[in-house]
């Protein structure tokens, strides 16, 4: 850690404990692997958690239901998802709202799971909150110049996975890849640079962070595995705790009515949200020019590592409505 780079005072705006309170491991043999235990202040995760449920899903934003509905159909997924999701009895089985069959959003770059590139005509403006959460984790991690220029949002529930990939596309491999986790558990594997490659196995709970960077941030990795939080409860304790009333004038977080919380609290028993942050191009890059082909312009076969696994899915043709 580079204790002394990022102030008190810019940890505190991103909802951080001071850089010396964090913890950081390393692994054995994964160079470049960074796993930083939950340090948020209590009840900051919270600002992130409904970031991701209520408004980084907002348009222009990119998620996995544009690729099969109208726009007016995925415009507001919290307000349209909210009622029901909140009145929902975990007993009973309802239709699921959207909200619930949201598995991925884009943000910055929009990868596109089809041609899995990158493109310049296809950016829109980055989160200035995740930017400022990511660029103070990554210069505590010996990244000053760390840019957050894509994320991708990625929501499991206790039937989703996360097949075994590699993250390729970014065209800087010289600046780390970001993970941050909330809500319920999962099981991490990290593999090595060849897919077959036997993994080492790590949990992941709410509010734990990872950096893949150097040698590791070209590894294969999967997330095989949604678990209910260690301690028992609908939640993890470290989401308890409402954000802090008086926040600072200059923080990147805002108030969370209780009313959202609600929402976002009922969403989470149930299910995991991790955003990634890249750095897409080095410093004053540009995307080589490319003929388009058709393959880029064909969302039907848009495909992507997300997997879920439920008997009934099985049955279904398609999981998407
Ligand atoms: C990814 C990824 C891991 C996770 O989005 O590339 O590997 O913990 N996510 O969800
Ligand atoms: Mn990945």
């Amino acid at each position: 850690m580079s204790f002394s780079s990022v102030s008190d005072h810019d940890a505190y705006r991103a909802g951080l404990r001071p850089v010396n309170q964090w913890k950081a491991y390393g692994l054995k043999n994964y160079p470049g692997f960074i796993f930083i235990p939950d340090p948020f202040l209590p009840g900051c995760q919270r600002h992130w958690v409904k970031q991701c449920l209520k408004t980084y899903t907002q348009k222009p934003n990119v998620c996995n239901l544009d690729m099969h509905m109208s726009s007016s159909e995925t415009t507001d997924l919290w307000g349209k998802s909210q009622h029901q999701l909140r009145n929902k009895s975990s007993s009973k089985r309802a239709s699921k709202t959207l909200l619930e069959k949201l598995r991925w959003v884009t943000l910055g770059y929009h990868y596109n799971w089809n041609t899995k590139k990158y493109s310049a005509n296809h950016y829109t403006p980055f989160p200035s909150d995740l930017a400022f959460l990511s660029e103070q984790v990554a210069k505590a991690c010996g990244f000053p110049r760390f840019q957050a220029e894509a994320g991708i949002l990625n929501y499991y529930h206790f039937d989703s996975s996360l097949g075994i990939h590699v993250d390729e596309s970014e065209l800087d491999y010289s600046q780390p890849l970001l993970s941050f986790c909330f809500g319920q558990s999962s099981i991490f594997l990290l593999g090595g640079l060849k897919r077959d490659e036997a993994p080492v196995a790590m949990f992941m709970h709410s509010g734990d962070m990872m950096i893949m960077s150097g040698f590791s941030r070209l590894l294969y990795h999967a997330v095989p595995r949604i678990l209910p939080n260690l301690e028992g409860k609908p939640l993890p304790s470290c989401l308890e705790l409402p954000l802090p009333a008086d926040l600072p004038e200059d923080s990147v977080m805002e108030p969370c009515s209780q009313e959202d919380w609600q929402v976002c609290a009922k969403y989470l028993q149930a299910s995991r949200v991790n955003m990634t942050v890249r750095q897409v191009l080095a410093e004053g890059q540009s995307f080589p020019t490319e003929a388009r082909t058709g393959r880029d312009l064909d969302a039907s076969s848009v495909g992507s590592y997300h997997e879920e696994h439920s008997e009934i899915k099985k049955h279904k043709s398609d999981s998407g409505s």
